[in-house]
């Protein structure tokens, strides 16, 4: 068969490298890809917001499958385009990606349905937004309703920071329409855990466990980022959280969203916070997470083809998910001052080193071939990623191989999965 993947970062490099290993596959098809998607797909110039010429290029292809990876094109409507032409798509579709889309949405969701997270109240103006924090408790959460990179959540630790959040929100648009409305949210702490699953409207089936590091520094200082690097398992996802989850979040959010007449086909992404009251729901997201996809699709067994398509057609049930019984360790290359400020265009060496390895994978972000070689194209650069029978040996072979690559304002952090020590 052929498949259409749609997006460009190294979350679409993990989902094209399991697809080209299922049996299933003839040929893959990516828009708009990056360099290191063009060694396993054929790229093809087209943004992952150009739904008409994503539809055309389907058809004109005969495209099988139609893979969405990214956050704005699913909550934009594009699995419903594909579907109103006939072909089939996996993802959610619009009325149903409004989970990850609007947060006073997700966060209304939980409440009715009783799915634990942090209490909160939804603001539509800054005035009455303001008001609110004159009484409120600190640290205090804001969360701008739509998407903003991941970037529209502030953790202000009093009320001025407060209130200078609400206008750069509310007032100045930093995230455009995505802050017309506001979530504020009380603070919670504890260890974070994303919980990724395939869904089909009824049935869930989640995948091994992970997490992120989202901060630009060692010891995470610095500003918040796409994500810096990740781990899969978390030792603190344990078999009575776990257990927890099944029961209170992970079918009843299923469930909830089929009530409400907004099936969910495709990934739910919970990210979850393990507070001392029990697991929390800090986030919903209606796609793999990047890099979190990078530690988990190398680890599956499974046919990623034939779980997509059992979620599609409603028969999840059959599947039997399974993980390999090892950890995986991602390393975020990044340009030096990345997500701030940083230069792009320098030859990325040593990329050849990768092939031929089974176990160790280069995962492409912002890269780009030129005819002087493949260049830094963006702020996370390449996903280096490796297995290893413990999280301790996996992160000393992804460490080990981020030695390979050399580029110049090449930037890491040094402490991923180092947390896993104190477990
Ligand atoms: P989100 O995009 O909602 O996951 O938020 C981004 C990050 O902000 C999370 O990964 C947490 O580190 C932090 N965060 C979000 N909500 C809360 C909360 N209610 N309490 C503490 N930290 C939070
Ligand atoms: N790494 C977090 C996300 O993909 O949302």
């Amino acid at each position: 068969m052929k498949v259409l993947i749609v997006g460009s970062g190294g979350r679409e490099h993990a989902i094209a490298l399991s697809v080209s290993g299922s049996k299933r596959v003839d040929e893959i098809y990516c828009a708009p890809g990056n360099a290191g998607i063009a060694q396993i797909a054929q790229c093809v110039p087209i943004g992952a917001m150009e739904f008409d010429r994503i539809v055309s290029f389907a058809r004109e292809k005969e495209i099988d499958l139609t893979i969405v990876g990214m956050d704005d094109p699913l909550v934009g409507g594009l699995v419903d385009q594909l579907e109103a032409a006939g072909l089939r798509a996996f993802g959610p579709r619009k009325n149903a990606a409004i989970l990850e889309g609007s947060k006073a949405f997700s966060k209304e969701l939980m409440k009715k349905y009783q799915i634990p997270t942090a209490a909160y109240e939804i603001f539509d103006s800054s005035t009455a937004a303001l008001s609110y924090l004159e009484t409120a408790d600190f640290p205090i959460v804001l969360k701008a309703d739509g998407l903003a990179l991941g970037k529209g959540v502030l953790i202000c630790q009093n009320l001025e920071q407060a209130r200078e959040g609400v206008k750069s929100i509310m007032e100045d648009k930093q995230f455009g329409s995505a802050g017309n409305r506001l979530v504020i949210e009380e603070f919670m702490t504890g260890r974070e855990v994303s919980v990724l699953s395939y869904v089909d409207g009824k049935t869930i089936k989640t995948m091994t466990s992970a997490q992120d590091h989202k901060r630009a520094g060692d010891a995470d200082t610095g500003p918040n980022t796409g994500g810096m690097g990740t781990f899969s398992p978390s030792p603190f996802y344990t078999e009575e959280v776990d257990e927890f989850c099944r029961k209170y979040i992970y079918q009843p959010t299923v469930d909830a969203m089929a009530a409400e007449g907004r099936e969910f086909k495709g990934i739910i992404f919970f990210g979850l916070m393990l507070t001392d009251k029990g697991p929390r729901v800090l986030e919903y997201n209606a796609r793999f997470g990047d890099p979190e996809a990078q530690v988990v699709l190398p680890r599956m067994k499974n046919d990623i083809i034939e779980v997509m398509e059992a979620c599609i057609d409603g028969r999840l049930d059959e599947v039997d998910l399974q993980f390999e019984d090892n950890a995986a360790v991602c390393v975020v290359l990044a340009s030096e001052g990345y997500p701030v400020k940083y230069e792009k265009g320098f030859l990325i060496r040593g990329l050849e080193k990768f092939e031929g390895q089974d176990s160790c994978y280069c995962f492409h972000a912002g890269t780009k071939s030129t005819p002087e070689g493949i260049v830094t194209n963006g702020g996370r650069v390449l996903g280096i990623t490796a297995k290893g029978s413990s999280l301790a040996q996996a992160r000393e072979n992804a460490y080990a191989a981020t030695q390979w690559i050399t580029f110049e304002n090449k930037y890491m952090r040094h402490d991923i999965g180092k947390a896993i020590d104190e477990a």
